[in-house]
């Protein structure tokens, strides 16, 4: 059964991330494509990490929508997208030697903001002077671009097709971004003609492959065809929304589907959650529900879990599931229903928990506060649930998972009151439970 046979509508669906990314969005992503025609992504760069397992075979995304391995399906990246084109193009390379065809298939928005060697240098010169106190980003200069676009003194992918024009706004640029770099931060500076020889090869190939991405999804539309808007990150790295200053400088969540891609939100008609049935977060910040990775049922969780970072090869911190965060994430996007993922972890756990409210300076509250310093002074309470033996690996059958698991999954629902659509059991496509038809 696919999640959305019994309807030949259109039926866009969001989906994204509630926790801190990671949480398997790519492969739920790709198991849905088998009812779009496009995915467009809409916000983020390549600091996401988007792993795919398709009959055994892992493909790893950063940039380009995880919709290219259904060769039928068109994958735009919308103007909310931060895009550094050098990287664009060897991660195309790396699919192309694969044999998938990308030409042809792929679609940017001439809006996207540019990243650029300078916001790399920043972002790490930035991360350096932090000291103790880093986000620990993904040294991908994804912060630095978007503080130049919302500076408004960015470049675009457009800036790229007129040479002079391009020498000129780069000129400009780097003025302001070699005096920081150099006054600032005591570092190098970046010289006009290496980044100009590094950028200008890449305008005929970029030109080709622009598109008026929002149009263009209102046409899929007219045509009876779905789209499928990929989060990247999640709602706890959500710039307003998440444990700031331990964040990414995008907002992630589902809202910023429309507003990152150039149609409105009617367009949006579902949006799907997507929840590990744990915890885990790359990077400096609180965790109120983490565990240690070096002992006991955290080390499980990272084990088991594989859970070292697609971008960075980081070890992600681990912990329990965490209700309060999940309660934050389900109202600030609107969510249709979740999608547990990676269930089968818990599998043979010698004990199981929740967090399912907190002890904030002497109140217990439900809801995960909003900024990093009322988090880290939150301390779990926690509900015990009984564990199951039995693997879960690849159970595409609710029914058949143990029954204990279900219990879990169920009392995941009582709290949140959102219903948990899809259960995923293993990082294959096939590996998926459909548990609510939406
Ligand atoms: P994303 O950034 O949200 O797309 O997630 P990532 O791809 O960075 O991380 C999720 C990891 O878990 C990937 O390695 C997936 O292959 C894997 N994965 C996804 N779903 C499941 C699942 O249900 N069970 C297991 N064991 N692994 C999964
Ligand atoms: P996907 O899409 C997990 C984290 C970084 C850091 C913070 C800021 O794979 O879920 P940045 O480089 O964005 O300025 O870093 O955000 N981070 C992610 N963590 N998954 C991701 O993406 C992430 N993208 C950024 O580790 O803590
Ligand atoms: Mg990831």
């Amino acid at each position: 059964m696919t999640a959305t046979e019994s309807l030949n509508q259109v039926r866009n669906i969001v989906v994204m991330g509630t926790q801190w990314g990671d949480e398997g969005k790519g492969k739920i992503v790709d198991w849905l494509t088998e009812d779009a025609k496009a995915v467009v992504r809409f916000q983020g760069g390549h600091n996401a990490g988007h792993t795919l397992v398709i009959n055994g075979q892992t493909t790893a995304l950063n940039l380009i929508p995880s919709g290219i391995m259904r060769p039928d399906v068109q994958c735009y990246i919308g103007n909310g997208v931060v895009v550094d084109v050098g990287h664009l193009f060897k991660e195309i390379d790396k699919l192309e030697e694969k044999g998938v065809k990308v030409a042809g298939r792929l679609w940017l928005s001439p809006s996207c903001p540019l990243i650029l060697l300078y916001h790399i240098e920043l972002d790490l010169a930035r991360e350096a002077a932090r000291g103790e106190g880093k986000i620990g980003t993904t040294a991908k200069g994804i912060g630095p671009a978007y503080e130049d676009k919302v500076s408004r003194r960015g470049l675009r992918i457009a800036d790229l097709l007129n040479p002079e024009h391009l020498r000129a706004r780069l000129t400009e640029n780097l003025q302001y971004h070699n005096f920081v770099l150099t006054q600032f931060f005591q570092r190098p500076a970046i010289d006009l003609e290496t980044l100009l020889a590094q950028l200008l090869p890449y305008a005929a190939l970029i030109q080709p492959m622009l598109c008026d991405v929002g149009l263009a999804l209102a046409q899929h539309n007219q045509r009876g065809e779905s789209v499928l808007f990929e989060g990247a990150q999640g709602t706890m790295l959500d710039v307003d929304h998440g444990t700031y200053p331990f964040v990414t400088s995008s907002n992630c969540v589902a809202g910023n589907a429309a507003a990152g891609t150039g149609v409105g939100p009617q367009f949006l008609h579902y949006v799907l959650g997507i929840t590990k049935a744990y915890t885990t977060r790359v990077g400096s910040g609180p965790f109120p529900a983490e565990l240690s990775v070096q002992e006991g049922v955290g080390q499980h969780l990272s084990s088991i879990g594989r859970e070292i970072g697609t971008v960075t090869k980081r070890v992600r911190r681990c912990g329990w599931l965490d209700i309060p965060l999940l309660r934050r994430s389900t109202l600030v996007n609107g969510v249709s229903g979740l999608c547990l993922t990676k269930l089968d972890v818990l599998d043979g756990l010698p004990e199981i928990k929740i967090c399912t409210a907190y002890e904030l300076d002497g109140n217990r509250i439900d809801w995960f506060p909003s900024g990093a310093d009322d988090v880290a002074r939150c301390v779990p309470i926690y509900q015990t649930f009984a564990t199951w033996n039995e693997s879960t690996i690849g159970i595409t059958e609710y029914k058949k998972l143990p029954v204990n698991a279900r219990i879990y999954i169920e009392a995941i629902e009582q709290h949140l009151q959102t219903p948990i659509a899809m259960v995923s059991t293993g990082p294959d496509r096939c590996q998926t439970i459909v548990k609510k038809t939406f």
